[in-house]
């Protein structure tokens, strides 16, 4: 079991799936947790199903609006500043590239990837100022290989997996540690707007493990990168995938 106690979360996306159950583990284990969402609704439904765990505090920001995350980790700032940064917050959409509507392509990128980048350069700052911080970018499968219709989230899932890569580099000597995680698909609300019933059996019979991811075991693997015990482990795309990346043909035995 982890001990987080004295450190400061920070989750964006943190009112719903992966976000929320990475923010369910750190409550858990004794962090002071901020869960950062756009919906009023969801980080209220959230911190209802979170404070029986630990320390929970909302707050309601859209990752595209740099000023509203200026003034948000300001105030965490306050408290003590960022330790754990995990970047949950991403949109979908899916379509074939020469369909893809260019107004969805940038509302994608805006979220995913500059959405990222601010909220990484505003806490790593913080960090900086510490000497120490723990980055877990949440990316994608999608970043490393091209799924047919993910046309503007796998591009952007790639630039999440450089930006990790470069904060890593640049931030190595501070401390700070920076990696991803890259599921493939988790059951979550996410997953049920994408994914036919006929896309989930395609895809389940692709995984190695023949099955999708839960939340908790995303959450578990950003919790080892956010920990002591994976203070050298800096700069990874770490997959969290029953073994996809790694197979080829899957044939099974009768
Ligand atoms: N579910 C999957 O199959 C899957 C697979 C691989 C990677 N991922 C990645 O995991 C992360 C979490 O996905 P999920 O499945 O938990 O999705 P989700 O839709 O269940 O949760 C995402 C949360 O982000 C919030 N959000 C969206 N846009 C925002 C914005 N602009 N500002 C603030 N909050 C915003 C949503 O309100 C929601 O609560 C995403 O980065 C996603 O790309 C998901």
């Amino acid at each position: 079991m982890y001990d987080f106690t004295g450190k400061i979360a920070v989750i964006t996306g943190g009112a719903g799936g992966i976000g929320e159950a990475a923010a369910a583990g750190f409550a858990r284990t004794g962090a002071k947790v901020y869960i950062m969402d756009w919906s009023r609704e969801a980080l209220d439904a959230a911190v209802g199903r979170l404070s029986s765990l630990g320390d929970v505090t909302p707050i309601q920001v859209d990752v595209t609006d740099r000023a509203a995350l200026d003034a948000a980790f300001a105030k965490i700032a306050e408290a003590g500043g960022t330790d754990i940064l995990v970047t949950s917050a991403a949109i979908v959409k899916t379509g074939r590239i020469l369909d893809f509507d260019p107004e969805t392509w940038t509302k994608i990128l805006d979220v995913n990837l500059t959405g990222t980048f601010h909220c990484c350069q505003i806490a790593g700052r913080q960090m900086k100022a510490k000497g120490k911080g723990r980055i877990i970018t949440v990316s994608s499968v999608n970043g490393q290989i091209a799924n047919t219709g993910r046309g503007a989230y796998s591009c952007t899932k790639g630039g999440v997996d450089m930006l990790t890569r470069l904060l890593a580099n640049e931030l190595g000597d501070k401390g700070i540690t920076a990696n991803a995680v890259a599921p493939v698909p988790v059951d979550t609300p996410m997953v049920l707007q994408v994914h036919s019933p006929k896309d989930r059996a395609i895809w389940e019979d692709q995984i190695p493990a023949k099955r999708y991811a839960k939340p908790e075991e995303v959450a578990s693997a950003i919790q080892f990168l956010a920990s002591d015990e994976a203070a050298y482990i800096n700069g990874h795309i770490l997959n969290v995938d029953g073994g996809f990346m790694a197979s080829g043909v899957i044939l099974r035995e009768e």
